[in-house]
């Protein structure tokens, strides 16, 4: 599991609670990391075609002026890229506690073509949806949404041009979290 976070600041504090449990639970938390990067950009860069099985956008900025809209991390030209490095079956998790932005997302994500909701049962057999809401502080408070799950309905969309594109573009200008 990556972390993917745009300040120094915080991709610090998460590496250093990953190197935490680490020394709290020797042999665990192996593959748990993160790295300074903007995701909004650089998601192709870091991931092949069908390599992630679940993405997460967890209490993402809200943006809610109207002229911020496009830095919001669901979008409908972003979802094309998460449909591109998602496998087949692969889910997005989301959550917000700012009820316009649960709503955006969710009109995102139902609205594109790739993806589509998982069913209640679905929803209820899968042990990451209650861990959304009671594993994070923000998602114990009571105004808290959790948006649709959804997953590629299959790979028919022609993606060729971000293949062209991660190719097109020089070496990583970031530097990944180092872990002991
Ligand atoms: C509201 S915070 C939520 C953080 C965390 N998910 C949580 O639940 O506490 C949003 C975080 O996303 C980071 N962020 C915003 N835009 C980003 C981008 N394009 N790439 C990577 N991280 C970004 C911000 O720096 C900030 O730390």
């Amino acid at each position: 599991m990556i972390g993917m976070e745009l300040r120094d600041k915080v991709t610090e504090y998460v590496k250093e609670r990953v190197l935490a449990l680490r020394v709290a639970h020797p042999g665990q938390y192996r593959n748990v990391s993160v790295v300074r990067t903007n995701s909004m950009k650089y998601i192709p860069n870091y991931f092949e075609k069908g390599q992630l099985s679940k993405m997460f956008f967890l209490f993402p900025d809200p943006h809610f002026k109207e002229k911020n809209h496009r830095r919001r991390v669901i979008s409908p030209h972003l979802l094309d890229e998460y449909a591109y490095v998602l496998g087949v079956g692969g889910i997005i998790y989301t959550i917000t506690d700012a009820e316009e932005l649960g709503e955006w997302m969710k009109a995102c994500l139902e609205g594109h073509s790739m993806f589509e909701a998982l069913t209640d049962e679905e929803l209820e057999a899968d042990p990451v949806v209650k861990l959304l809401s009671s594993a994070t502080k923000e998602g114990q408070k009571k105004e808290t949404q959790i948006s649709r799950l959804l997953f590629p309905r299959c790979d028919h969309r022609d993606h060729s041009y971000l293949d062209h594109f991660c190719a097109s573009i020089p070496g990583p200008g970031w530097y990944p979290a180092c872990f002991a």
